[in-house]
């Protein structure tokens, strides 16, 4: 289970951040004031457009940057004080993840097993299902430089899921993949979520939204604009469906259509 309580976080800013801003202001609030819980057996999406402070929100919930306010907790231990347990605790994929190109998939995904102190054959059975499941296997002993990108990202899921973690944090884990593996990635949350895992993701697709999560958090702004079911977000906003919700909240919230 995750909590997230009164979440905020401020970037100090550098010279040349706020000259790009064109303005004297030397922070930027990323995100303010974000609760929510995802609980077990559940897909959480967090859903908002560029800079709408998804990554950031799920920075913070990996424990990879501290807060500026507020409080994480993933399966009862504390973002502040044990972070090293939650960690433990999860699997964080994001595609600014860099592998180290020297390497083949097979060698980075024994590495990250080793890294999570797991036992060779455990590894090996792993790596076979996850290989398989991806479709990592024919390329196992290619050099990372000579992977595609979508090779690159496939491999990026696998070596996140190595470890089989409880909590899998997963920011836009469809872009840049093809239909085919997209889908097969979608599916593999389905399943982890079956398995009783927590599964977080973060997407500006609505279609992903809808299709995948059995509750969601529109953000915008660095603010939780509206948080349900989609069903609930529905008749939240009078609408049918997201794109026409997300837009109702948009609009409410200040936003134009031509931003
Ligand atoms: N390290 C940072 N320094 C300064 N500003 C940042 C930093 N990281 C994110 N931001 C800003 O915070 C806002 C939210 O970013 P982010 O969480 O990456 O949004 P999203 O993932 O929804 O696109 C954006 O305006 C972004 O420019
Ligand atoms: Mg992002």
């Amino acid at each position: 289970m995750i909590q997230i309580s009164n979440l905020k976080k401020t970037f100090k800013l550098s010279k040349k951040q706020m000259i790009a801003n064109g303005d004297k202001v030397n922070f930027k609030t990323a995100v303010n004031n974000i609760s929510f819980q995802v609980n077990d057996n559940e897909i959480f999406g967090l859903l908002g457009p560029n800079g709408a402070g998804k990554t950031t929100t799920l920075r913070c919930l990996a424990t990879l940057i501290e807060p500026t306010e507020g409080s994480i907790n993933v399966n009862g231990f504390e973002g502040s004080s044990q972070g090293e347990s939650v960690r433990r605790e999860l699997a964080f994929l994001t595609n600014e993840l860099k592998l180290d190109t020297h390497f083949t998939p097979e060698y980075t995904t024994r590495f990250f097993g080793r890294l999570h102190d797991m036992p060779e054959n455990l590894i090996d059975e792993r790596m076979k299902i996850l290989f398989d499941y991806f479709g990592v296997t024919s390329f196992r002993h290619t050099k990372i430089s000579d992977l595609s990108t979508g090779m690159k990202q496939k491999l990026s899921i696998v070596v996140s899921l190595i470890h089989d973690p409880n909590v899998i944090i997963f920011d836009e884990p469809t872009n840049g993949l093809d239909i085919i593996t997209a889908r097969a990635v979608t599916d593999y949350l389905q399943l982890l979520k079956d398995k009783g895992k927590t599964v977080i993701i973060s997407t500006h697709m609505m279609h992903v939204a809808e299709r995948l999560c059995d509750r969601i958090a529109i953000i915008m702004d660095g603010e939780i604009k509206a948080i349900g079911t989609i069903d609930e977000i529905y008749s939240l906003t009078g609408q049918d469906n997201l794109d026409d919700a997300f837009f109702k909240l948009y609009d409410n919230s200040g936003g134009g259509y031509n931003v």
